[in-house]
């Protein structure tokens, strides 16, 4: 018999596709995988060159559980200088992914009775993290209409007593979406006369495409600070995914809470990784620059590609590195029926593989990363729409993938 918890909690919904793309790659087939989340670019020389330099300094030892303080300053620095925000040593914890950081926060502030509200269509993490805190979820839906647009109203207008926190992502996954600075200082005033915790995970934080003024943890900070918790991440800014660092920065009390947390489960994130995460943040921009750059290109590149068929519907997003398409009207219910069965027909039959929207909470949809090279997605295009031909031809009727 398993402990209870486990039965609140779904495991990764976009599994199936995975291993059966795996599946074919072992037969041989030429799969183009547009699933991922995560960048292609390898980690910059640089970051890695630091790496090398820590172990060949036998810097392998323990660290402080939160982080060495070279790299909480580094951390601290890094926000001081992109947001103008000051957060002190004791105000940052590392930790192993942005992930952690958020379920530290989920552990550190929910609580059974508690209401928590987040945004949907939404990375499937957050709602379970605040299960497995025992809190229970409030979901806010956005809108395809206006681009997923993260808004204060909906969001107000969900709050109840119970209501302890709301997790927002900005830009999110797998829309792309932001939350204004307005919409953003609307629900800051709010959430501070409720005394509610607001938790922004800025996971995409360096990958927004349009030079807009975009300072949300400013916004945040002027109106709750003591309420606010950023996390944060190497992983898609360094492209340093498989590397684990994350961070929190918030309050003392919340940070001393997730180190006492911390400290009983990983401890410290890996040493060596430490020193490369010191690189990636002290170290040149210029890096993340360009892969924005080149992310940009590509985004331009397979929107205009998908979307020449007006049957594949999506605005282009603002930030991260995904493109969230409405196919329902390729959908039927004597052909393939949800965008589960789209997605899984085009793996088998194109070898194309995209994450269906119901792992978003959102069927009808699905979203494909272009963190992937200019010709993989021109390829990836093709086989999408002689797929969607074939489905015009009728070869899926009467067949559920
Ligand atoms: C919205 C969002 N937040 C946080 C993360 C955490 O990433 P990591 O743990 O690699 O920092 C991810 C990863 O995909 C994500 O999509």
């Amino acid at each position: 018999m398993l402990a209870e918890r486990t039965s609140r909690i779904s495991s990764s919904p976009t599994m199936k596709g995975l291993i059966a793309a795996e599946r074919l790659r072992r037969a041989g087939a030429d799969v183009v995988d547009l699933s991922a989340g995560e960048p292609d670019f390898p980690s910059p020389e640089h970051v890695k060159a630091a790496a090398h330099a820590a172990i060949s300094a036998d810097f392998t030892r323990y660290t402080p559980n939160a982080g060495t303080s070279e790299l909480k300053q580094a951390i601290a620095a890094r926000y001081a200088a992109d947001y103008g925000v000051t957060y002190d040593e004791s105000e940052v914890i590392v930790c192993a992914g942005g992930k952690q950081a958020l379920v530290n926060a989920a552990l550190a502030v929910f609580g059974p009775g508690d209401e928590v509200i987040t945004h949907t269509p939404g990375w499937p993490t957050i709602v379970e993290q605040i299960k497995l805190a025992e809190a229970t979820p409030v979901i806010v839906r956005t809108s395809p209409a206006d681009g997923f647009a993260i808004t204060a109203g909906p969001i107000i207008d969900a709050m109840t007593p119970r209501t302890r926190a709301i997790v927002i992502n900005s830009p999110a996954n797998p829309t792309g979406a932001l939350v204004s600075e307005a919409e953003m200082a609307r629900l800051a005033d709010e959430a501070a006369a409720r005394g509610l915790w607001v938790i922004l995970d800025l996971c995409y934080e360096k990958l927004i495409y349009d030079p807009v003024p975009y300072n949300l943890p400013r916004v945040l900070g002027e109106r709750m600070r003591d309420r606010t918790i950023l996390t944060g991440s190497a992983s898609k800014a360094y492209a340093m995914t498989g590397w684990r660092c994350g961070w929190m920065l918030a309050s003392r009390e919340v940070v001393a809470a997730a180190n006492a947390l911390q400290s009983h489960s990983t401890s410290n994130v890996c040493s060596v990784t430490q020193k490369a995460a010191v690189a990636a943040l002290t170290g040149p921009q210029q890096c993340v620059t360009e892969m924005l750059d080149t992310y940009r290109t590509r985004r331009d590149l397979i929107w205009a590609r998908l979307t020449s068929d007006p049957r594949l519907v999506c605005r282009k997003p603002a930030g991260a590195f995904y493109l969230f398409v409405d196919v329902s009207a390729l959908l039927s219910p004597d052909g393939l029926r949800t965008s589960a069965d789209f997605c899984q027909a085009l793996l088998e039959d194109r070898h194309v593989v995209l994450t269906a929207g119901e792992a978003f909470d959102a069927p009808g949809f699905f979203r494909l990363s272009y963190a992937a090279s200019t010709d993989r997605l021109e390829e990836a295009a093709r086989r999408i729409h002689a797929f969607i031909a074939d489905l015009d031809a009728g070869r899926y009727a009467s067949r559920s993938a």
